[in-house]
């Protein structure tokens, strides 16, 4: 099995994430106007960067925001641990001008001081936990070159319940952003996929006010936040050639196309893979943790 190495409280891989993550933590100076798409793995990321990313770019001349019909978001929105600091070479981020959107699957509770301090904003998003381990165990079994490493869902799922996964436990990092949010809600913006799912309009809305940029009445009677929606719907993204054809540069063996990112894009497949005592057993898991923060995940 491929190795996990746990770091402050939280799994990585060692060769992938974690590298990058302490050159970022050390080198990396967010500006007051940043704004940090934080995510655990597999909860939407994708839906997200194309959505802040088309909101936050809408007016700009020449209007970058078509760049997504063109990029995967994942290229829109960089990785800062994985594909910015994921290399030898250090980034030079002073030319990217403000705002810069970045994004991060590292918890708020590793974040360095100067990051915290530095004004900027973060948007996290979060999934059931249920459907994140499914969407999880798919990906991870694309992103393991060894066939003879593949995962089986039985030993998948008794490794993320015990909270040994890419940058989990899932739980913590959660609570961890949970808890900021509750704190400083100007700052730490607190997402639900299944609610994002549910209203995407309304959500779409308080991301744009959340990043300072909110949807005028014009621009909401002239469709521009319907053009939006549209233009970033599962269906849309992932019949783009860029999301069929493309690949991500992640520093692995092999090439993983773009489409890995676009599997279903559902709430609540995991019934097609969970027998009822597995769900069970991570509804209780979560619960227990959750209890007395006053987040849940009831469906
Ligand atoms: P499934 O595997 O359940 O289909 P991430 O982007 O964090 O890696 O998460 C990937 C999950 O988000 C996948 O879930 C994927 O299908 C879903 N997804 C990607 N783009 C989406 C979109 N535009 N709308 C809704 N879900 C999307």
């Amino acid at each position: 099995l491929r190795q996990y190495r746990q770091y402050k409280g939280f799994w990585f891989w060692p060769d992938m994430m974690l590298p990058g993550f302490m050159a970022a933590k050390d080198h990396f100076i967010p500006r007051p106007s940043d704004i940090l798409i934080c995510t655990p793995l597999k909860v939407g990321t994708t839906w997200l960067k194309a959505l802040a990313f088309a909101t936050l770019n809408r007016n700009d001349q020449p209007c970058k925001q078509s760049l997504l019909l063109s990029h995967n978001p994942h290229d829109c929105v960089p990785n800062l641990e994985v594909i910015l600091y994921g290399r030898k070479r250090l980034p030079d981020l002073t030319v990217v001008p403000s705002p810069r959107l970045l994004s991060t699957h590292v918890p708020y509770q590793l974040f360095p001081t100067s990051w915290l301090s530095s004004g900027c904003k973060f948007v996290f998003l979060c999934r059931n936990p249920k459907d994140t381990f499914i969407s999880y165990w798919h990906y991870l079994n694309k992103l393991i070159e060894d066939v003879n490493h593949k995962q089986s869902l039985g030993d998948m799922f008794d490794a993320f319940l015990k909270g040994v996964h890419l940058n989990g436990p899932l739980w913590d990092h959660v609570l961890g952003f949970w808890n900021a949010s509750l704190v400083n809600p100007d700052k730490v913006l607190f997402l639900k996929y299944e609610e994002l799912k549910s209203d995407t309009a309304v959500n779409l809305k308080k991301l744009a006010e959340f990043m300072g940029c909110p949807f005028t009445e014009e621009e909401e009677r002239d469709g521009v936040l319907e053009k939006i929606l549209d233009m970033c719907s599962f269906e849309s993204l992932r019949n783009l050639e860029v999301n069929k054809t493309g690949t991500m540069p992640l520093k692995l063996s092999h090439d993983i196309g773009n489409e890995v990112f676009f599997r279903k894009g559902e709430v609540g497949d995991w019934v097609n893979f969970l027998t009822p005592e597995m769900a069970q057993r991570l509804d209780q898991a979560m619960e227990q943790k959750f209890e007395g923060s006053g987040l849940s995940f009831k469906e």
